[in-house]
């Protein structure tokens, strides 16, 4: 393997270089106002994690100071998000972490970035779209009494964390004559339907696709509204004391965070759409900021009802929300609920696709993956179609075969890394570059950058020690395929 230089590696792009490239050659169209940014972040970050995460965070963590861990995660991501939108204000185009990375640390540091972004984007979207797909069988069972072929429910292999293997899965079938049968899993097709219906909307246009994400959001904000008024009126406060897990105490609440922080996954993808901003110096700070204090509040506010409703030692593992309702005898309630949990997860694989198709587009600039397929912008539509289709294909295949247990735990544990990296980037910057334009200055910076560094690096902490080792296979991969891909680049120069 031909090593490159050093020199090559750790290549500095200005950030005039940057903006420049983008604005002399296909770009993308401005579409996007602040309304939409916020909308396309919350729409990225709404999904399976607080309705799923919550239940068993509550019980086994932090219970009703689960409410805390919220916030806890909350405060690690604002110290980020504040961080994001200075770079966002700075370097208003499509890369994100990615390019603020570029700017600052080098090529391969930016490549490792882009790398990471999989997690959160592709991976992430995946992961979600399994979810999304036993979701939609339950509310379909539940409401026309139909039945999907279990073998057609679930991708064949699935990772075992505790014994750390491969393991097959099983279906179990009835067949007409009453007896069961048990054979293996072929593949989880409403998860890769989703995707491809998905990609389909995706593929016609940024407006269009904003669009459908924020019906999708306004369905989704109107049921969580209802689980909160509803919700508020069976608390008994009692279920709030003792505030803390009996045993776990404070410890707790920070493992709780760390195990909702999937919950706050994504709220920085309205930075990926810096270049399709009309206005990005404003409203991508805006957009991001925005999209997560929204969150939060919500999250907040869900937790609380949760933990009011049901005593935490009891809250349901799979379905706490819906459970919860059910439980005070609310049964349409928890239909709706199984409804916003499908909106909700098919805005997470909707947003993760568009942002990666982003991301890549970046890096196809800067000549790291193929630019014939991620940097070519289609004429009409002024979006990234190829690599948008790909990207599209690449998902729903995952999404419908790979056994993505693994990958999908890694996701926290890799965007809580990007965090403090870009925390770091910010930072490296100002000192750097102070004369450079900034339409958005994190306030304090010295102290919110080692804050953020501080926080996001404590919840890493708390997370298992063989994520730390996934975490360290995963770039470790990356930085195998960035050196042959080099070796490539330099033969073919
Ligand atoms: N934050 C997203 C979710 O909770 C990824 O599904």
């Amino acid at each position: 393997m031909i090593f490159p230089p050093r020199s090559r590696m750790f290549a500095r792009k200005s950030i005039d270089r940057l903006v420049d490239e983008v604005e002399g050659g296909s770009r993308l169209r401005r579409e996007l106002g602040a309304r939409s940014l916020i909308f396309l972040g919350t729409g990225a970050t709404i999904g399976a994690g607080i309705y799923v995460l919550a239940g068993k965070a509550a019980r086994e963590d932090a219970g009703p100071a689960l409410m805390l861990s919220f916030v806890l995660a909350a405060i690690g991501c604002a110290f980020a998000a504040l961080c994001f939108s200075e770079l966002a204000s700075m370097v208003p185009v499509s890369g994100s972490a990615y390019t603020y990375a570029y700017a600052t640390l080098g090529e391969l540091p930016a490549w490792s970035v882009g790398w990471l972004l999989i997690l959160e984007y592709s991976v992430s979207a995946a992961a979600v779209a399994q979810g999304w797909s036993s979701y939609f069988h339950e509310l379909l069972k539940g409401v026309t009494g139909l039945t999907i072929d279990p073998r057609l429910l679930s991708a064949p292999w699935d990772f075992d964390y505790e014994s750390a293997g491969f393991i097959a899965v099983e279906a179990k079938r009835r067949l007409a004559d009453g007896s069961i049968v048990t054979g293996s899993a072929w593949l989880n097709l409403p998860a890769f339907v989703i995707t491809a219906v998905v990609t389909a909307v995706i593929v016609r246009g940024i407006r269009e696709s904003a669009r459908l994400n924020g019906a999708i959001l306004i369905l989704n904000f109107l049921i969580i509204a209802l689980v909160i008024v509803l919700g508020a009126f069976s608390i008994d406060p009692s279920n709030w004391r003792p505030f803390f897990h009996a045993e776990r105490g404070w410890g707790g609440v920070a493992s709780g965070a760390s195990y909702i922080f999937f919950a706050y996954v994504g709220f920085d993808a309205t930075a990926t759409y810096a270049e399709e901003a009309r206005n990005p110096r404003r409203d991508v700070p805006i957009g991001i900021i925005g999209s997560l204090l929204i969150c939060a509040v919500l999250y907040v506010a869900m937790t609380a009802v949760l933990t009011g409703m049901v005593p935490s030692s009891r809250i349901d593992f799979d379905a706490p929300f819906a459970e919860a309702f059910r439980a005070h005898g609310l049964n349409r309630a928890s239909s709706l609920i199984a409804v916003g949990v499908l909106a909700a997860t098919t805005n997470v694989v909707l947003v993760g696709i568009l942002s990666q198709a982003r991301i890549f587009l970046a890096m196809a600039r800067d000549g790291l993956l193929p630019r014939s397929i991620f940097g070519a912008i289609h004429p009409k539509t002024q979006i990234p179609l190829r690599s948008t289709l790909l990207i599209g294909l690449f998902v729903g295949a995952a999404a419908a075969f790979a056994p993505l247990g693994l990958l999908a735990k890694l996701v926290d544990i890799g965007v809580l890394f990007l965090f403090v990296v870009v925390c770091a980037v910010v930072w490296v910057l100002r000192i750097a570059q102070p004369a450079a334009r900034r339409t958005f200055r994190t306030p304090f910076l010295p102290l919110v950058a080692t804050c953020g560094i501080l926080v996001n690096g404590y919840l890493m902490f708390s997370l298992d020690v063989r994520l730390w080792i996934g975490l360290g296979v995963w770039l470790a991969i990356g930085w195998l395929i960035y050196l042959a891909g080099a070796a490539r680049r330099t033969e073919t120069r």
